[in-house]
């Protein structure tokens, strides 16, 4: 049976295995999808020992995305950019993709086959970005065309999710780091890329102090999760706005800190996460799941825990 994870320390919380086992039976296909916890030095020879031992696809998490950029040995170019992967499958000449079981040695290129050479080929994905603005515009209906909007932080979280949101062409995007100069730095190399530029985005680094309200849209993608670290964003600057916290939880404290300073609706990334995911399913399996009925579930399930 294929075999796919989600590779990361800490993995044990993730609910990529819940998600996609859900889409499997959704799909009537059988597939078997685990955690893979890998020491934090650890991430190319655990990665490498999956695959080796003919695993399909695997998911990666916190601290891996930038280590898997560099260890796969194509780049998508949702991946690219951003530098940080999500999502890894096999691949091969031709762009078909395939279990390691099926790669020998007479399907890679010829040269690398004259040379005796059995590395594997992996593509790299990153469909986080592509996740986030699918949550936002299907599932919270939103239009992020000519809206302004600010991203709180300026790490990895942030850097995979940049470019789809500007390909929705707001009128601003704003990023805004407690390091001023991350955020100065990651505006400069979008608006070197002229990502938006045809259609005005107009694209902007800060710091956190630097701040002032008017925002119609708030995503968190830092990962301070204390309300004592929420002081350091003007209160003013989510009132009125639709709060996103990229971290998924019931009430996460961006949410709370948002609700109780005016924010006009809040919501945190539980369908980021399944949205990136169906992404993930579809890359491997060829198959688009229907998210809607998974997050209900998801939902309906962390309410009846509370
Ligand atoms: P991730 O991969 O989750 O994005 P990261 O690359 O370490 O993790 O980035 C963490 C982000 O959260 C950064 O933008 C960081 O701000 P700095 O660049 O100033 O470090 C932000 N962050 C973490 N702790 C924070 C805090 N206490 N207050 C404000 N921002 C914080």
């Amino acid at each position: 049976m294929d075999r796919y994870a989600v590779i990361g320390n800490p993995v044990a919380h993730s609910l990529s295995p819940r998600i996609h086992g859900l889409f499997a039976k959704q799909a009537g296909q059988a597939l078997v999808y685990e955690q893979l916890l890998a020491p934090l030095d650890g991430f190319p020879d655990a990665a490498e020992r999956f695959f080796r031992e003919g695993g399909s696809g695997l998911n990666v998490t916190v601290p891996f995305k930038a280590q898997a950029a560099a260890w796969v040995t194509e780049l998508d170019h949702s991946a690219a950019a951003a530098r940080a992967v999500n999502t890894i499958a096999l691949s091969r000449p031709g762009g078909t993709r395939e279990t390691a079981a099926d790669v020998s040695v007479d399907t890679l290129q010829p040269d690398v086959a004259a040379a005796g050479d059995h590395r594997l080929r992996t593509v790299g994905f990153n469909t986080d970005g592509a996740g986030l603005v699918r949550d936002l515009t299907i599932n919270h209906e939103l239009n992020l065309g000519g809206k302004r909007i600010l991203v709180l932080g300026a790490g990895g979280a942030v850097q995979g999710v940049l470019r789809p949101l500007i390909a929705e062409l707001p009128i601003e995007l704003c990023i805004a780091n407690r390091t001023a100069e991350k955020a100065r730095l990651l505006a400069l190399a979008l608006k070197q890329e002229a990502l938006g530029a045809e259609a005005g985005v107009r694209v902007t680094g800060l710091g956190l102090d630097e701040l002032n309200g008017g925002f119609d849209i708030v995503i968190s993608g830092s990962s301070a999760g204390l309300s004592g670290d929420r002081a350091s964003v003007p209160a003013p600057v989510v009132r009125g706005a639709f709060c996103y916290d990229m971290i998924y939880g019931a009430r996460t404290d961006f949410c709370r800190w948002a609700e109780v300073n005016g924010a006009r609706q809040v919501a945190d990334g539980i369908g980021m996460l399944v949205e990136q995911a169906a992404l993930a399913f579809e890359i491997w399996r060829g198959v688009a799941p229907e998210t809607a009925p998974v997050l209900r579930l998801l939902r309906q399930e962390r309410t009846s825990q509370r």
